[in-house]
Formats: structure tokens, C-alpha cells, sequence
């Protein structure tokens, strides 16, 4: 299973919240020093990771997730709260991570398993499951089935699933998503969902409306960290004409793949 939710035990207390996360340089893929010696990212902020196909995205969702201590290809060290994390009592809680590859290997009903995943974290809230099952059902096309077996269902059902998931039941103190957009979900509403919560994001995309609905991008070059971005103002204007622009693209793939056929001009 490429979800890489885990126990979180030891950061249910308030001592242990996490209030930022940094990632000091290493080196790009040529061995020489990153551009950006670090970043910060804080509580409640979403960082979009970006760059072309190989420049290092997934690698630096990674060394996040390992928290890396010059110990990865890139040498990254990730400090917790401007700390070095206890690597000897490594916290696997620590992050909720969605890779580029989403599948389940478990051989149970959509309900089963996330009735099992709420009783290991222990959260007994009546209607969970059915609330994370309603707001998967947001992000994905063809509804997803309490009774479905979690085998069958789609990359994209599946990806929503997981995205629900992360956002209401693993509860992790930091969240990692590579490529939201993958798979035909809706990638605004998993936006939402996700960032309806007082953590560090972090998301890489290809996608420029994201890119520009979050507060800062970082720009990834062959492997290394190249330079960094506050989305300013005029990219927020810019924005909401991408905004209308993106959601008469969906508009058109909604039709096109209910078997409708498109009429009219291009603004309609
Ligand atoms: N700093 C680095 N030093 C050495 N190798 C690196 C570094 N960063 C990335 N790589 C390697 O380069 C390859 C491509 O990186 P990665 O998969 O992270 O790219 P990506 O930006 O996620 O691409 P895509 O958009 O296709 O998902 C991987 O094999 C990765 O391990
Ligand atoms: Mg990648």
C-alpha cells in the first residue's frame, strides 16, 4: 500500500505539536549546493513543491517523510519545531503521505477498512466513516460504495478515499501530497478538505492553479531546491481568470465524459 499513514502516538500531546518543519540544503543531482539553503514551512501554511518531470519533487516529499538527516541521495536535513528530530526513537506518526502511485492492498469492504483505521487511531466518532466516505465522494466521479471492495475500486475513487482518509481519520501532524491533481479528482475541493486543518502542507503539482491558490512555491531544478515564492498580488489577480478559465476546462471534461457532446462557442 503506498499510503504511508502511520501511528502517531507520541504526538497527541500538545508538547509534541508540531509548529513548523525545515528542510536544510543539500546537494542538486550534479553534487553541487542546493540555491536555497532552507525552508520553513509553519503550521497552517501550504507549500506547493514545483518544477519540470525529474527535477526532484517526489525526492523532496521524500526526504520529508524519512526525515532525512544527510542520510538520502539529496543530503537534506529535516529539523521538527528548529530541532533535530530523536532519529533513534523515529516517530512514524509523523506524517500522512500520498505518493504518486495509489492503490490498496487490503482485502476488505470500503467501510471495513475504514472502520479498522478509526478504531487503530483510536476515534470512536459516530458517522466518521460515512462523513470521510461522503467527502471522498466530493473529489471522485463515480460514487464509491460503503459494500465496494477497496480492491476495485479506481485510481482516481481510490486517491479520493485516501485524501479523506488523511484529512479525517490518520489526523498525522504533517501532510504530504505528491501530485493532488492525479487520477481526474476534483483537485480544489481535496485542496479544501485538506487544508481545513492547522498543519504544515506540503503538495507537489504540475498544476498552475494550484500552484497559485497556495501562500508560497517552491521551485525544484535538477534535484535541488532553486528558488522560492510568495505568491504576490498580481499572480492573485492572475488567478481568477486562471480560476474560470480551469473551471470551464472541467466544465468541458465533465460533459465530454458523461457522453455528452459539446455545443456552442468556447465561452458558453
Ligand atoms: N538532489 C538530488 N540528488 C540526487 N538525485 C536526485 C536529487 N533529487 C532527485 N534525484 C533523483 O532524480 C530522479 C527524479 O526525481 P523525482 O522523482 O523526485 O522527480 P519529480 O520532480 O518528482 O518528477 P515527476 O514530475 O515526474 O514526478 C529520482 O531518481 C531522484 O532520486
Ligand atoms: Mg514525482
Amino acid at each position: 500500500m503506498t499510503l504511508a499513514i502511520k501511528n502517531q502516538e507520541m504526538f497527541a500531546s500538545d508538547e509534541s505539536k508540531i509548529f513548523s518543519i525545515t528542510v536544510q540544503a543539500g546537494t542538486r543531482k550534479n553534487g553541487t549546493c542546493e540555491k536555497v539553503d532552507k525552508v520553513i514551512i509553519k503550521a497552517g501554511e501550504t507549500l506547493a513543491i514545483v518544477g519540470p518531470t525529474g527535477s526532484g519533487k517526489s525526492e523532496f516529499l521524500s526526504d520529508i517523510e524519512q526525515l532525512a538527516y544527510g542520510d538520502t541521495i539529496s543530503g537534506r536535513k529535516i529539523l521538527i519545531n528548529d530541532a533535530s528530530p530523536d532519529i533513534k526513537g523515529f516517530n512514524p506518526g509523523l506524517v500522512a503521505q500520498l505518493t504518486q502511485k495509489t492503490s490498496f492492498i487490503m482485502d476488505c469492504s470500503v467501510s471495513r477498512f475504514l472502520t479498522l483505521h478509526a478504531q487503530s487511531r483510536k476515534k470512536h466518532l459516530p458517522g466518521l466513516v460515512e462523513k470521510v466516505l461522503e467527502k471522498a465522494n466530493t473529489l471522485s466521479g463515480e460514487p464509491i460504495s460503503a459494500r465496494t471492495n477497496l480492491q476495485v475500486l479506481s485510481g482516481g475513487q481510490s486517491r479520493a478515499l485516501m485524501i479523506a482518509d488523511i484529512a479525517y481519520i490518520s489526523d498525522c501532524p504533517v501532510i504530504l501530497i505528491d501530485e493532488i491533481e492525479n487520477a481526474g479528482i476534483d483537485k480544489l475541493a481535496a485542496l479544501d478538505i485538506l487544508t481545513d486543518s492547522n498543519k504544515p502542507i506540503l503538495i507537489s503539482t504540475h498544476d498552475p492553479v494550484l500552484m497559485l491558490m497556495v501562500q508560497k512555491r517552491l521551485v525544484m531544478k535538477n534535484g535541488g531546491m532553486n528558488v522560492i515564492w510568495n505568491t504576490c498580488d498580481h499572480e492573485i489577480k492572475y488567478l481568477k481568470k486562471l480560476k474560470q478559465m480551469d473551471t470551464h476546462m472541467m466544465r468541458t471534461r465533465q460533459k465530454l465524459r458523461n457522453g455528452e457532446q459539446v455545443k456552442g462557442e468556447i465561452n458558453d
